[in-house]
């Protein structure tokens, strides 16, 4: 488990809320897969209700940082957005697989995802990326965000 409180915070407070959202949605997950080890009927309509909410909420998450690097004309947005797309597609493969089999097999699988991949990729990415991100626009005007 990722405990948001213990990852780096950026100069926008906005993008901290929607990192914060991102690990609360993973852990909520990683929760209910915990369950479904041993009572997965009991709990795949709840697992299914979460993941679609840790994906429209990371839709959410990049349309946000990629609305404002462009209003604030940050200097390396093509790439940052690159790397956003790069990771929705493997989300989207991840989210895919869960959708289609529903057994105990995706649901080891989906674990390793919320446990591993999703939270060390989003960690890399906001001590990278976001945290170079939201110090430009901070100090280009848009410290309130
Ligand atoms: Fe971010
Ligand atoms: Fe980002």
């Amino acid at each position: 488990m990722t405990d948001f409180d213990c990852t780096p915070q950026v100069d926008l407070e906005f993008m901290n809320a929607e990192h914060r959202k991102a690990f609360d949605d993973a852990n909520e997950i990683k929760r209910l897969l915990e369950i479904a080890k041993s009572d997965l009927k009991g709990v795949e309509k709840s697992i299914d209700r979460r993941l679609d909410r840790l994906l429209a909420d990371t839709l959410n998450h990049f349309f946000l940082e990629e609305k404002y690097m462009e209003e604030y004309q940050f200097p390396a947005r093509a790439r940052h957005q690159q790397a956003h797309q790069q990771f929705m597609e493997t989300m989207k493969v991840e989210y895919n697989h869960w959708q289609s089999e529903h057994n105990l097999a995706a649901a080891m699988r989906l674990e390793r995802y919320v446990d591993k991949d999703f939270p060390e990729w989003l960690v890399n990415h906001i001590v990278t990326m976001d945290t170079v991100t939201a110090s430009y626009i901070a100090r280009h005007g848009g410290g309130a965000l």
